[in-house]
């Protein structure tokens, strides 16, 4: 079954600087799903540590802190149908030379050190995320979209 779901995208610093926000999010509205937060973030420590916690101990952490850090991202909360695999079948693998050509990181990148995009791995990653990035009141979802036509004959 389809379940409706929220997921924290973010155009990593090195997508930013290379221009490929607007790429990058008409890849997801092209898709269907809707964008409910957007904004531009400069990552502070206690963010980038907030949201790579999970990573900590691991040896490429540094690193990853580091590069989150090292420009502003665009911080986004989309919406739709299973849009947590969804969106990371868009993006494609982390490492972009293992990604399926179509997605964003086999089209945009060569490493995984500048992978140019972020997207949740669980609902659970999702809300932990978004609460890092967002408060809820900057959210829109009181709105009709695309999304509510990509889904509209679906009862199950
Ligand atoms: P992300 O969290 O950024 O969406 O990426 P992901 O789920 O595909 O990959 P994850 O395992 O969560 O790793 C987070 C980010 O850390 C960097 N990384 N570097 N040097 C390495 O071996 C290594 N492994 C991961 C990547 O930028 C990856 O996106
Ligand atoms: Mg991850």
């Amino acid at each position: 079954m389809q379940t409706e779901q929220r997921t924290f995208i973010a155009v990593k610093p090195d997508g930013v600087k290379r221009g490929l926000v607007g790429e990058i999010i008409k890849r997801f509205e092209n898709r269907g799903f809707k964008l409910i937060g957007l904004k531009m973030v400069d990552v502070t420590p206690e963010m980038a540590e907030k949201h790579y916690g999970e990573h900590k101990g691991k040896s490429f952490y540094n690193r990853l802190i580091e590069y989150i850090q090292s420009g502003p991202i665009v911080a986004m909360v989309w919406k739709g149908y299973d849009v947590i695999s969804g969106s990371r079948q868009l993006m494609g693998s982390t490492r972009p030379l293992e990604a399926q050509v179509g997605t964003i990181r086999a089209d945009f990148a060569l490493v995984k050190e500048y992978n140019v995009v972020h997207g949740s791995d669980s609902v659970e990653s999702a809300e932990r995320e978004i609460a890092i990035y967002f408060d809820e009141n900057e959210l829109c979802d009181e709105y009709d979209n695309m999304a509510e036509i990509v889904i509209e004959k679906l009862d199950d």
